[in-house]
């Protein structure tokens, strides 16, 4: 039998919230083991200096905007064990989704990110313009004991009425997010300590005029 990575009901769990609320968050859903090697492996690459200034936008359209967005970010390159068993267990993920939603998510893109003490992400959505190829957005936190003051909360808001929190997520190593990226607008409040997580999106193929939408 081959070797899974999530636990089935939690994952169904997740499938079943997606399909009636658009939404999940659920703590402790990625194992402690696995966050703190990649927890370990972000602050190697942070410590190296390679993490890359973020942007917004996408192709020529893609700017840096330190005012919207202040992570530094590296896109997964398979380069570690502990990325290779993150991948397996989101294809796992993919798998069920796909059974459920019918969504027909080919493709996964996803970066570390990290963000220095008073670093932030406006309100926004995940999908660009134009380009609504990101299907569903996830995010793996990797804060081990974060303190309740740390800030940093990821804000996710209702799409029908604006002003409405629909969930305010705590950044602790475990908590695994993941929500529509067309339909659902969120930020993250500032933080005041340096705050990691794993920031994905299954895609579908918006091939236009014969060519296939790039990722960064
Ligand atoms: C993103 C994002 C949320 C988070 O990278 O698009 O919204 O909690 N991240 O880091
Ligand atoms: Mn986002």
């Amino acid at each position: 039998m081959t070797h899974l990575c999530l636990d089935s009901r939690r994952c169904n769990e997740l499938v079943d919230a997606l399909v009636e609320q658009g939404w999940y968050v659920g703590e402790d859903f990625i194992a402690p083991d696995l966050c703190r090697d990649l927890n370990q492996e972000l602050a190697i690459l942070a410590g190296r200096d390679v993490l890359a200034i973020a942007g917004i936008g996408r192709g020529r359209e893609h700017e840096r905007r330190r005012d919207i967005r202040g992570d530094t970010i590296h896109w997964l390159d398979r380069g570690s064990e502990a990325q290779g068993h993150y991948l397996q267990a989101m294809g796992e993920l993919q798998r069920e989704i796909n059974r459920s939603l019918f969504l027909g998510l080919f493709e996964y893109e996803v970066h570390f990110a990290h963000y220095a003490a008073g670093a932030f992400y406006k309100r926004h959505l995940d999908s660009f313009r134009g380009r609504a190829n990101r299907v569903v957005s996830t995010v793996c936190y990797l804060n081990p004991d974060w303190p309740a003051d740390g800030g940093g909360e990821m804000v996710l808001y209702d799409p029908e009425s604006p002003e409405r929190e629909l969930a305010r997520v705590h950044p602790e190593a475990g908590t695994f997010a993941c929500f529509l990226s067309e339909t659902l607008p969120h930020e993250v409040l500032p933080t005041r300590l340096p705050r990691t997580c794993i920031a994905g999106w299954f895609r579908r193929n918006a091939s236009l005029g014969g060519l296939v939408d790039p990722a960064y």
